[in-house]
């Protein structure tokens, strides 16, 4: 790849030249006082985005799959109970670390393109008079089917049923790009990665705890090492790591906390709404159809696209790459072969959107799909237009 196009995966995420700038450093001495002064901000600028002023952040150098295993792996023992719902290939893949880990998980299959079923989990819940089931698992936004679920339904869930059960979220690939409430929501640890709406390159698992997880962390017993928060804690303490830090990510996740924050938390989140409205518009007018199966399951962050049956999607996604120089992201699991996904995150503008749907549309004319050119770049031009015309007209 040699392009200057915007990429389309779902993360990592294009990266903005001033996080760039702010990740390429000269080594500095990590354990000094400077670090110091990197880190701190860089911890506040994640609580801010998480919208919380209870919990306590961590970052280690790894990817999202680390934060799963830094929150399971300090917080419970070897048979313990979880509760999950298995509706994509990153909840598939969570459960799997939980049994790897040999915990005991009960999880719903869900067809994959719904969301997690809150009402189900209340049933469950509220059947475990012992209070046995010490987790409940949740991906707040499927990757792989571009399905959210929402957090809000489940922290009522565990209130209706009065579990005192801890709520972990996956948030990778919605942090920093659609709302997430940590405190409000009752989220005990919230996971993500520096690659998606940080915007950075990959590399820090970004976790946070909430102090009711804080105080699980006594008592759990499964062997972590390199992930143990307690270590994490008293390096921070001292300005320092438990070992060498990732100082250009951290500099770099200062940065980016900065850019979202200064664009303000709910302009970020009104921007992916849109763009991914244009983008929705456009399968529309391709008289394709989404893999979510409803509207309040829709993603802002990724839409995973049907073809029609027989059609071999990942064909879509090497042409694009081969012919046009352009990614996007190949459909996992259940749905590879069924779906290609248009990953709309991070820095991203309308403008950037329709070069994505215009170079889309010639990859489908070309492969002999039904689909006519214009059709879909129009529909978003629309939605876009729109879109920008009222929100000058409110602000007028
Ligand atoms: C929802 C979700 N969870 C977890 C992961 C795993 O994160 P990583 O690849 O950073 O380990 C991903 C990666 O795309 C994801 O989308």
């Amino acid at each position: 790849m040699t392009s200057q196009n915007p990429i389309f995966i779902p993360g990592p995420t294009n990266i903005p030249e001033e996080l760039r700038k702010a990740v390429d450093m000269p080594t500095i001495d990590h354990r000094s006082p400077v670090f110091g002064r990197m880190l701190h901000p860089a911890l506040e600028g994640v609580k801010k985005v998480l919208k919380t002023d209870q919990a306590q952040v961590f970052l280690f150098p790894s990817t999202g799959t680390g934060g799963w295993e830094t929150a399971l792996t300090n917080t419970l023992s070897p048979g313990d109970k979880v509760l999950a719902a298995r509706n994509g290939m990153f909840s598939h893949r969570w459960i799997d670390m939980c049994q790897r880990h040999r915990l005991d998980v009960t999880h719903i299959e869900v067809p994959w393109g719904e969301g997690i079923p809150a009402a189900r989990f209340e049933e469950i819940l509220t059947a475990d008079k012992g209070h046995e089931i010490r987790v409940v698992l949740a991906t707040h936004n499927e990757t792989a089917t571009g399905v959210k679920s929402d957090i809000a339904a489940i922290r009522r869930a565990l209130d209706a049923a009065r579990h005192p059960a801890l709520l972990f979220v996956d948030g990778v690939s919605s942090i920093g790009s659609m709302d997430f409430r940590m405190d409000e929501w009752g989220v005990d640890i919230a996971v993500t990665g520096s690659q998606k709406g940080f915007m950075l390159p990959p590399g820090l698992a970004i976790v946070a705890f909430s102090p009711k997880a804080m105080a699980a962390v006594e008592t759990a017993k499964l062997p972590r090492t390199f992930f143990d928060i307690r270590d994490m804690a008293t390096g921070y303490a001292r300005n320092g790591y438990p070992y060498t830090p990732p100082v250009g990510l951290i500099n770099g996740l200062n940065a980016a906390c900065e850019r979202i924050l200064s664009e303000g938390l709910e302009n970020v989140f009104a921007r992916h709404h849109r763009i991914a409205g244009g983008i929705r518009a456009a399968v529309d007018a391709w008289g394709l159809k989404l893999c979510a199966a409803r509207p309040d399951l829709y993603s802002d962050t990724v839409s995973a696209i049907r073809v029609p049956d027989g059609f071999d999607a990942n064909r879509i996604v090497s042409h694009a790459l081969e012919t046009y120089d352009m990614a996007f992201g190949t459909g996992l699991g259940e749905v590879a072969g069924k779906v290609f996904r248009i990953g709309h995150l991070g820095s991203l503008t309308d403008a950037m959107a329709l070069s994505g749907l215009a170079v889309a549309e010639m990859v489908m004319v070309d492969l002999g799909l039904p689909v006519r050119l214009g059709s879909g770049v129009a529909a978003a031009q629309e939605h876009y237009r729109q879109s920008t015309v009222s929100a000058l007209r409110k602000a007028a």
